[in-house]
C-alpha cells in the first residue's frame, strides 16, 4: 500500500491546485479522479447521448476504457488508447460529468482504476468521495471547500485569464447547481469523511493551505 492523502470537496474548492503542489513537494503522485469521469463524459458527448438515458450512459461507460500515464510526473488520460487529456476541462464536459456521475454503473467503472494506483503508489487523491469511499482509509483525508463566491469569482478569472467569454452570475449559478447534484446524489455522495480534516480556503492562500496539508503528511 502506498502512502494515500484523499483531498474531497466542491467544484472550484482548489483541490486540483492544493493536490498538485502537495504532491510535489512530498514526492508523491496526484491523482485527479475528476479527470476520469470527464474521460467517460467525452465519450458519451462524442457519440450524442443524452445524460438522462441512463441505459444508453450504462452501456457505453462499458465499451469505454479509461487509463492513466504519468508523463514528466502530469497526468495524461487515455480513453480507449487515445490522450484526451486536452478535451476534458471545458464547462460541457463538466456538466456531462456531473450529470453521470451519480449512476452507480459509471462510479463502478472507475473504482478500481482509482484503487489500483492508491496501492501501488503514494498518492495525493482529490475527487468527491476518496475518503469516504475510494479510500477510507487514508493516511490523511481532507474536506478541503470556499464559498460560493470565493470560488465562482476563482472560476472567472482562470476563464478570463486563458481569453474565454464568461459571466459571473452564470459561474456562480453553475456551481450551485454542481454542488447540489453533488451532495444530494444517492450514491457516494459529496460529504466531509469521517476522520476527515475540514479546511476552508475561503481566506486562505494557496501556500497556507499546502503548508497546512503538507504538515499533516508524516
Ligand atoms: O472535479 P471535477 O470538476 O473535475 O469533477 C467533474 C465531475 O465528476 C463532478 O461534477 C463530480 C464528478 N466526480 C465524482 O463524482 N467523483 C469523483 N471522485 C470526482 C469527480
Amino acid at each position: 500500500m502506498g502512502y494515500n492523502v484523499a483531498i474531497d470537496g466542491p467544484a472550484g474548492a482548489g483541490k486540483s491546485t492544493i493536490a498538485k503542489l502537495v504532491a510535489k513537494e512530498k514526492g508523491y503522485i496526484y491523482v485527479d479522479t475528476g479527470a476520469m469521469y470527464r474521460a467517460l463524459a467525452v465519450y458519451f458527448l462524442e457519440k450524442g447521448i443524452d445524460a438522462k438515458d441512463t441505459g444508453q450512459i450504462i452501456a457505453a461507460a462499458q465499451e469505454a476504457d479509461v487509463s492513466i500515464r504519468y508523463v514528466d510526473g502530469v497526468q495524461q488520460v487515455y480513453l480507449n488508447g487515445g490522450n484526451i487529456t486536452s478535451k476534458l476541462r471545458t464547462e460541457e464536459v463538466g456538466n456531462m460529468a456531473s450529470m453521470t456521475s451519480p449512476i452507480p454503473e459509471v462510479r463502478e467503472r472507475l473504482l478500481e482504476l482509482q484503487r489500483s494506483l492508491a496501492r501501488e503508489k503514494d498518492v495525493v487523491m482529490d475527487g468527491r468521495d476518496i475518503g469516504t469511499n475510494i479510500l477510507p482509509d487514508a493516511d490523511v483525508k481532507i474536506y478541503l471547500t470556499a464559498s460560493v463566491e470565493t470560488r465562482a469569482k476563482r472560476r472567472y478569472r482562470e476563464l478570463a485569464e486563458k481569453g474565454i467569454e464568461c459571466n459571473y452570475e452564470e459561474i456562480a449559478k453553475d456551481i450551485q447547481e454542481r454542488d447540489m447534484r453533488d451532495m444530494n446524489r444517492e450514491t457516494a455522495p459529496l460529504r466531509q469523511a469521517e476522520g476527515a480534516v475540514l479546511v476552508d480556503s475561503s481566506d486562505m492562500t494557496v501556500s497556507e493551505v499546502v503548508d497546512a496539508v503538507v504538515k499533516m503528511c508524516q
